[in-house]
Parts: structure tokens; C-alpha cells; sequence
């Protein structure tokens, strides 16, 4: 993919420990992600994170199909339990700015380095990006199908309507 929003810089990825493809080839080859570019762009969305409860600012930033980056930050509330995660705000940049499929994510913490979604934003991830959407972990890039085996999907979903027309 060729986008100005993605310039191609693979040397970058600082999680490959010598592979520049992560032995990811079939998940990041169609896109070329600058994955320092993502983080910073994660780390300026963290900075702004209203996060006066928990002091624990978080920022977000997906690339998309299209070559568009798109990102989030935490937005907390006196009523603690509606906290909006940064990646909810993401996903809704996302959707307001067009749509397409999430095809590389970088969440980070107040010090900047990877911090891991959610369980209930992997679940948005899965949605938005899929299996092959590739997350920066601390343990270096990951698909998220390996952030969320066995996901529950749209697919799920299909099988059990299709099985229900069957039926009738
Ligand atoms: N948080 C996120 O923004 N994303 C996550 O994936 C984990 C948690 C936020 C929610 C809350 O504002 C703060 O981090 C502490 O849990």
C-alpha cells in the first residue's frame, strides 16, 4: 500500500528482533506500517486522555486499509463505570472518518511504551480489524488472532441465523 499517511519504513519495526516481517508475512505484507510513526501518533492522543480518576492516561492509534491513521484516547466520567477506553474513541474516529478495516494498532501507557487492550477492546479490535489486524504488544507484534483466540464474530452470529432459516 502506498499512502502518505504510511510512509514505508519496515526498519522501524522495533519488535521483529532481526525479522523485519515478524514472521507475520500474510498479515502485515499488503501494508507497509510505520509502526514508530503509529506510536507517536498513539503518545500525542495519550497526552490528551482525560483520565482525572485513575491518572492513567492512555492514547491509541490504528492505521487503516485506506492508509488514513486513526486514534483515541480514555475520556473518564465522576460515574467511573462509563469511562470510555481509548480504543472506543479510536473506533469511532474510525467510522466518523470513513470506515475500513483496522490493519495495525499501538496502544501505549503514560510512559509510552505498549500497553495491552482490554478484553472488552480486543472484542472492538476483533470487530474492526479482524484476525490478521496486528497489535504492538510488549512482546513485539502480535495478530490479533492471537490477542483473542476463539473470538466470538459476526460470523457466529451468520451461523446461528443461517441455522435458524433452516429450520423453518
Ligand atoms: N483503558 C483504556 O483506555 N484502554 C484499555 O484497553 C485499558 C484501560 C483506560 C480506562 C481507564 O480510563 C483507565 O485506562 C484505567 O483503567
Amino acid at each position: 500500500m502506498t499512502s502518505p499517511e504510511t510512509s514505508a519504513d519496515t526498519s522501524s519495526d522495533t519488535s521483529s528482533d532481526g525479522d523485519p516481517a515478524g514472521g507475520l508475512e500474510g498479515h502485515s505484507a499488503a501494508y507497509d506500517i510505520d509502526w514508530d510513526r503509529l506510536r507517536e501518533r498513539a503518545i500525542e492522543l495519550m497526552q490528551r486522555a482525560y483520565a482525572p480518576y485513575s491518572s492513567f492516561p492512555v492514547g491509541v492509534a490504528g492505521l487503516v486499509d485506506d492508509g488514513r491513521v486513526v486514534a483515541g484516547c480514555n475520556v473518564e466520567n465522576a460515574a467511573y463505570g462509563v469511562a470510555l477506553c481509548a480504543e472506543c474513541g479510536m473506533v469511532s474516529d474510525l467510522h466518523a472518518t470513513g470506515g475500513g478495516r483496522l490493519v495495525a494498532v499501538s496502544c501505549v501507557g503514560s510512559d509510552g511504551a505498549p500497553l495491552m487492550p482490554c478484553g472488552r477492546c480486543r472484542q472492538l479490535l476483533w470487530e474492526n480489524g479482524g484476525p490478521t489486524c496486528l497489535l504492538m504488544t510488549p512482546e513485539g507484534i502480535l495478530p490479533m488472532a492471537q490477542m483473542l483466540p476463539q473470538a466470538f464474530g459476526r460470523d457466529d452470529l451468520d451461523k446461528l441465523a443461517g441455522a435458524r432459516t433452516d429450520e423453518e
